[in-house]
């Protein structure tokens, strides 16, 4: 029995379960999940051969609760502490391993990695400098191209204790760009709320590179819906924007300095902006899921903005049944009233707690 390996934050690995179970069942795949409370990653059983074909076919960015997930190689407890290079070089000269994943090698680069958890952060040290002999090591039995490469796959060593690893691969096509799917954000000094960072990592997962400079742009403008004290404004005007800030709760005046927002005190289910120039809609109220999930679309149906980048709150427990039938009633809507094309994201960002992010827009017709 071969499977995958998914990373999540810990606590969610109920909703990552079941979404794998869903999402690999309607792919034709049917295993079964293993997994404990916070440990901060599920396994999913099934053959070699479906593995490799979810490694393909399970698109990490339709995912909303894995932020990265790997094919697994092999498993290998016990490594010697005085030479684990050599035991995970052995295991990976295995006659049926090499075989199977002949494809596979060799692959492009490698990451050590942990589970986001206590133990996990224990052991990162540890991993760092355990990768450069691990690079070493898989050099000089082919598992790793002499440089990197980004065409081909990445090998990716998920310890568990400095004596037990998950060893996998993930396609290049199909992979979180950064350590662990998380991606190192600084905290401005400057900004309002920590919840800045949810923005600024939601732009970095929802926009591709390419694009990224071309759809958030200076001088755009945009409504921050339940703004106050205004991380996510920060966000906006960081990017050169003009925001308008819907809060009845006070804005820093840090903010209100620059010139570039405008506070408005009202109530963000009301506010509607008096022209069609807004671009980018943020929304951060805490509010009931399905209402926010309901204006947004609205607001992108009656065209009073472009793209759209809000929380839906998740307290309940089956959070990944609830998101998907708030997802669905989003593209029903949006398939009935929208204009044309529409693209809706979801993640469970690594700055996200017990809420979701979610993109939407309305695709231009080129
Ligand atoms: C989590 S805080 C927003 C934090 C903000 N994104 C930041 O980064 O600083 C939620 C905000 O939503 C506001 N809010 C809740 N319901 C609202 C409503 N119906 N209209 C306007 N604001 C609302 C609250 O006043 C609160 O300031």
């Amino acid at each position: 029995m071969n499977g995958i390996l998914a990373y999540c934050r810990p606590g969610f690995e109920s909703d990552c379960a079941a979404e794998l179970q869903d999402k690999a069942a309607r792919l034709g795949v049917f295993g079964y999940c293993q997994t404990q409370p916070q440990q901060g990653y599920v396994i999913y059983r099934c053959q070699p051969e479906e593995s490799e074909h979810l490694g393909k076919k399970l698109l990490l960015r339709e995912l909303l609760f894995t932020r990265q997930f790997i094919v697994i190689l092999a498993h290998l407890r016990e490594l010697p502490t005085t030479d684990r290079v050599s035991a995970i070089q052995v295991a990976l000269l295995d006659d049926e391993l090499s075989e199977l994943f002949a494809a596979i090698k060799p692959a492009g680069s490698l990451r050590v990695e942990v589970p986001d958890t206590n133990d996990g952060k224990e052991l990162s040290k540890f991993c760092r400098k355990f990768t450069v002999p691990l690079r070493q090591g898989m050099r000089v039995i082919d598992w790793l191209t002499p440089a990197e490469s980004d065409r081909r796959p990445t090998l990716h060593a998920f310890f568990l204790s400095n004596q037990e690893l998950y060893l996998g691969f993930s396609y290049s096509f199909n992979q979180s760009p950064w350590l662990m799917g998380i991606p190192r954000l600084r905290f401005p000094s400057d900004a309002p709320s920590r919840s800045t960072l949810k923005l600024d990592e939601a732009f970095q997962v929802f926009l591709p590179a390419n694009e990224r400079e071309q759809r958030v742009q200076s001088g755009m403008n945009a409504v921050d819906l339940g703004a106050a004290p205004g991380g996510w404004t920060y966000q906006l005007v960081r990017r050169g924007m003009m925001v308008q800030a819907v809060d009845n709760g006070p804005m820093a005046e840090s903010l209100l300095e620059t010139g570039q927002v405008k506070h408005i005190r009202e109530d963000g289910f009301k506010f509607r902006p008096k022209k069609k120039n807004v671009t980018w809609l943020v929304c951060d109220m805490v509010e009931q899921p399905s209402r926010v999930a309901a204006l947004m679309t609205q607001w992108v149906i009656d065209g009073d903005c472009r793209e759209a980048i809000f929380n839906l709150k998740l307290p309940m427990k089956r959070r990944y049944a609830a998101v998907t039938e708030y997802l669905e009633q989003m593209r029903e809507t949006l398939a009935m009233e929208g204009r044309g094309a529409f693209e809706i994201q979801a993640k469970h960002l690594y700055h996200d707690r017990e809420e979701i992010t979610v993109h939407l827009r309305m695709v231009p017709s080129s």
